[in-house]
Parts: C-alpha cells; structure tokens; sequence
C-alpha cells in the first residue's frame, strides 16, 4: 500500500526582497521582473534563518499537524542545494533541532526536484514497511548561493523550507505512482560549482565560485517539454485522464514556464495552485511550501487528485501522482 502524506508545514523567512529593491543592486526593473517572471517578492534569509533552521520549523509544523512525535520517526530526507555545511548534512540538523532520537538522516541532491525524489523515496520505505514515519523535506537558502552582481539570475530565486510526514495509507488514499527522470548531459546549461579545491590537480577548470551559472532560454525549452512528457507518461502509465485531476502544483519556476505548461498540458488554469509571485524560485522547497499553502487553504481534501511535476539542474525533473 503507498504512503499518505499525514501532514504538511512550511517556514518563509520574514524579511521580504521587492523587485525595486533588486533594481537598487542591478540594472533591472519591477516591470522587467514582473513581465518575464511573475515574481514581485522573495523571501531573504536573515541570522537564524540558515537552511536547517527553517526546514526544522516547516518540520514542526508538519509534524504537528500530523499527530506524529519526532521520536517516532524512522527517517529523515532533506532536498536541498544549499546545505547548511558540507558535512554533516542538514538532515542531521534537523534530527538535532527536533530531537528526532531513532531517525535516521540524509540529504538529496537533486536541484528543484530533490523533494519529488525524496517523496517517492520514502514511499519505496513506507511500502516495505506500513510501520514507518518519514520526513521529507524541500529546504533552501539560495541567497547565500545566488550571484548578486548577475542580473540574469539573481531575480529569480528565494529562501524557505517545506515538509511533509508521510506514514502508511488507508484503502484508495496515498501516492498513486511517480515518473522521475534525469540527464546528466545537460549539466551545464544550469550548475553550481564546488568551493575550490584544496588539491590543485582535481581543481575544475575556470571554478567562478559556488554560485548558480544558468542559461536560461536553454532551461526554459527543456522544462516545459520535459515536464509535459513526464506528466502525459504518468497519466498514460496509471491509467487517469488529466479531466479527472482535481489540482496540479508545478515547480515554482517562473510564471512564463509554467504557462507555457499549463497550455502544453491542457489543464484549465483553476486547477493550478501559483504562489511563484510572492516566494520566486525556492528550488527544492517550492513543491512542499505550496503544498502546505494547499493544504491550509483547503485546497487538498481526502480523495483530492493532485498532480505534482518538477524541473530542476542535472537535469533531473519528474511527475508524481498522489490521491490525496
Ligand atoms: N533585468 C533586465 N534585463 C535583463 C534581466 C533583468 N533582471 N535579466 C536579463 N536581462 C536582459 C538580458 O541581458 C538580455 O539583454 P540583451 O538582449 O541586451 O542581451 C535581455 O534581457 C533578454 O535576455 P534573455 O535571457 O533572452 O531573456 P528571456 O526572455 O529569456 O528571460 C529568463 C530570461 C526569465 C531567465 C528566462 O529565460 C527563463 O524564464 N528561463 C528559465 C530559467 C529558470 O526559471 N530557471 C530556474 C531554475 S530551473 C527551474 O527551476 C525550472
């Protein structure tokens, strides 16, 4: 039996980045951003915000809205390209913060869609054994990773952290199936680099510092098209009209992204949940944070046919279905 998502949380950081003040920092405008983007705020992280930190208090939330005690937790699973160090992982952070005393803890890299990974993951777990409690978790400090000189990125992305615990479903309830992909031969058209190297022969040629390097006609192409077949494939393999999804929630890329989709998949658009506009691209923690808005807004009832899609660096994208 697949897994069911028990609880949802999320935590934003309070200070809000308009696009005017971007246009203080670079040569860009609130009009510039709005028309090519949809974002008008992001979230910047502040002392205390660090990436463990908020994916900690969407954790709490998570679990208390799921009736589920930290210590009761099998695993941990945190989807993120902003660790708080290199080691150890920010999964064992947050073991830490919220005393999660039996879990075990690890972190995934999969760019944007490291929190559909990780969800289908921990339904692999769950489906061996009914017994365990999983938390999945999207958590992300891109402003510490963004490059604040690069206008062509740095209006882009923002800070926050999602969760969900996922435990073992009743009859009809639960996650219905995913469609992950990846191409590793795309890696470069939108990439990270490591710090530099303290052995100067596996030094990467030209390293710019760990920033993001992205081009971003090249991603927009291959999102859109990869995300449509992902989904058409996941339909087709589960046998579900897309008539008979009740929402869908797209990776919070860019609104031009995502309506491009929304017109390639053929899905009206009030059945799309959006909160790009206030959040901009929070890369693992976009999915999860607009669950949770989801979620508390009602949106999500039992029975609810959500589809759920994701694109991200690597590249590495994906689909997943759940009967909520
Ligand atoms: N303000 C003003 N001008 C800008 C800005 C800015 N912030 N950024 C770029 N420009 C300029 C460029 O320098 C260029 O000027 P030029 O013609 O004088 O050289 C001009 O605007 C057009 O640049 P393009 O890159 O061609 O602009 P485009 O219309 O493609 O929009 C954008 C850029 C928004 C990045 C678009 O390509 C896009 O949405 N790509 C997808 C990227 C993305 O969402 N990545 C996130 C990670 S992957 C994911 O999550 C799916």
């Amino acid at each position: 039996m697949g897994s069911v998502i028990l609880g949802t949380g999320s935590c934003l950081p309070k200070r809000v980045r308009t696009n005017d003040d971007l246009a203080r920092i670079v040569d860009t405008s609130d009009e510039w951003i709005r028309t090519r983007t949809g974002i008008q705020t992001r979230r910047i992280g502040e002392a205390g915000d660090e990436t463990y930190r908020l994916a900690a208090k969407a954790a709490e939330k998570a679990l208390s809205m799921a009736g589920v005690a930290a210590e009761e937790l099998d695993l941990i699973v945190v989807g993120t390209i902003t660790s708080h160090m290199l080691m150890p992982s920010t999964a064992c952070f947050v073991q830490k913060e919220i005393g999660a005393t039996k879990a075990f803890a690890f972190d995934l890299n999969a760019a944007c869609s490291g929190f559909l990974y990780g969800l289908d993951l921990a339904d692999q777990y769950v489906r061996a054994d009914a017994s365990r409690k999983i938390l999945v978790i999207g958590a992300e400090t891109l402003s510490t990773r963004t490059n604040w000189e690069d206008r062509n990125t740095c209006v882009l992305f923002g800070d926050g952290a999602g969760a969900v615990v996922l435990g073992s479903g009743s009859q009809g309830r639960g996650l219905v199936g995913s469609n992950l992909r990846s191409d590793g031969r795309l890696w470069s058209l939108l990439h990270m680099h490591a710090p530099v190297s303290n052995n100067a022969d596996l030094e990467q040629a030209d390293n710019p510092g760990v920033h993001i390097i992205m081009e971003g006609r090249e991603v927009f192409k291959y999102a859109v098209k990869a995300m449509e077949t992902a989904i058409s494939d996941l339909l087709a393999r589960e046998g579900v009209t897309l008539d008979e999804i009740d929402l869908f929630i797209p990776h919070q890329a860019n609104i031009r992204i995502l309506n491009k989709l929304v017109e390639r998949v053929g899905i009206p658009l009030e059945k799309v949940f959006i909160n790009v506009w206030k959040y901009g691209n929070t890369s693992a923690a976009s999915i999860p944070i607009a669950l949770d808005e989801a979620n508390r807004e009602g949106r999500l009832q039992p029975g609810t046919k959500l589809l759920v899609c994701s694109f991200g660096g690597g590249f590495t994208w994906g689909a997943t279905l759940i009967n909520w």
